[in-house]
């Protein structure tokens, strides 16, 4: 079958992949439609270490085309969403309601595919770049069947990650302030999370002013151009400290919440620094391993600044995506909007390339 796999020489299409049957828990997905997530290319410039050879995608929806004898949830036929999340539903944090903490939801390595013959790894527990993949029956959420699959799919990573971080995470007040650095694929999806949580403001900061259109139509209320300002000082302009003053005393002036969707420590301490007393920013984005952020801790103790990571939303797949397929329903959250381009998966460099242009919010490749 067709794929993109990721080896020693970077990413290609194949048609030499072939997926394993279901074991008793798992389930066999014919892939319908797949967004690439920066996760995907971070893989493949080596910001986020994987093992070769790898099928890539992690954001996918498609159908059930086979289940394990142990599989009581879903039959062949049925509409899903697939989630990163392979979690063990009995640790401490499964039964808490933290499936991002759960230890066997991290890593989740394993090599249902052959890749030329030879065992070949998944990548988050899902690789949908492919025409099938196997996953654990708790990562595969139904959902109805008017849902587009070019639209479904991204609630498998950018739009849980960016809305969940605001609505799980950071539980975002009614009349917050906020600032989102980096508005792609994940960007957007905080963006609009604030929108839906009721914040009265939202900045949106990118090096790549195109995004304002899009920024504004999914709710930020002001546009920052990352690549021309100073992006601090901007900040405590839109929101200051008071009306004669733009700033105070341990940084005063600034927005409640800011959320780093960029994945860089300068990012990140430019996050930390547009936040007023009792802010928090959110690090979403994945730098490269071992990268570090220097804060002036009295900036934080004294005024009941945080600093809060954030994986996959803080999700819990199965009560969070069908909640996002009602938002959507609604015309809450916005998703087709978010579908800048869908192309076959023949063409997934030309979607890398337009992601690397920084000009789209979610390209997708349909699959099968
Ligand atoms: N924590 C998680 O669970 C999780 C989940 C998904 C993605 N991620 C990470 O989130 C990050 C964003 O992913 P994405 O798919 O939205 O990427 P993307 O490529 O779609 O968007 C990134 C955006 O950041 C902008 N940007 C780049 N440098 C900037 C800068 N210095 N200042 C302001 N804007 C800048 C780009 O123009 C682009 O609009 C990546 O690091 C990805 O690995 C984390
Ligand atoms: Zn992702
Ligand atoms: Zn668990």
């Amino acid at each position: 079958m067709r794929g993109i796999v990721f080896t020693q020489s970077g990413a290609e299409l194949t048609d030499e992949l072939e997926v394993r049957a279901p074991g008793p828990a798992e389930v066999l997905v014919r892939v319908a439609a797949a967004g690439v997530c920066h996760s995907d290319l971070s893989v493949i410039d080596g910001t986020i270490p994987w093992k070769v050879p790898s099928v890539l995608g992690h954001e996918g929806a498609g159908v059930v085309e086979a289940v394990g004898s142990e599989v009581g949830s879903l039959k062949p036929g049925d509409h899903v969403v697939i989630a990163t999340l392979a979690s063990c539903g009995l640790c401490r944090a499964c039964a808490t309601g933290h499936p991002t903490r759960c230890p066997s939801s991290l890593g989740n390595v394993s090599a249902p595919f052959t890749f030329r013959g030879a065992p070949a790894f998944n990548f988050a527990g899902s690789s949908v770049f492919a025409e099938m993949t196997v996953v654990k029956e708790v990562q595969a959420v139904r959902i109805d069947e008017d849902v587009p699959f070019t639209v479904a799919c991204l609630i498998g990573c950018g739009v849980v990650t960016g809305v969940g971080a605001v609505l799980n995470r950071a539980r975002v007040s009614q009349g917050d302030t906020a600032a989102v650095f980096g508005v792609g694929g994940v960007g957007l999806n905080v963006v609009q999370g604030l929108r839906i949580a009721g914040a009265s403001r939202i900045i949106a900061l990118d090096s790549v002013p195109a995004k304002e259109d899009l920024a504004r139509r999914l709710g930020a209320t002001d546009f920052v151009d990352a690549s021309r300002e100073d992006v601090v000082a901007r900040v405590r302009e839109i929101v200051p400290h008071s009306p004669t003053r733009t700033g105070g005393a341990l940084g005063a002036g600034g927005v409640a919440w800011s959320f780093d969707c960029v994945g860089h420590p300068d990012v990140l301490r430019s996050a930390i620094d547009v936040l007023d007393w009792g802010g928090n920013a959110v690090a979403i984005g994945i730098p490269p391993r071992g990268s570090e952020v220097r804060v002036d801790v009295n900036h934080l103790a004294y005024v009941d600044r945080g600093l809060l990571g954030c994986r996959y939303g803080s999700a819990r797949p199965h009560h969070d995506f069908p909640l996002l397929v009602e938002l959507y329903r609604e015309g809450e959250l916005l998703l087709d909007e978010l579908v800048s381009l869908v192309r076959p998966i023949d063409d997934f460099a030309e979607v890398v390339a337009a992601m690397k242009g920084g000009e789209i919010a979610r390209g997708v490749l349909t699959v099968a």
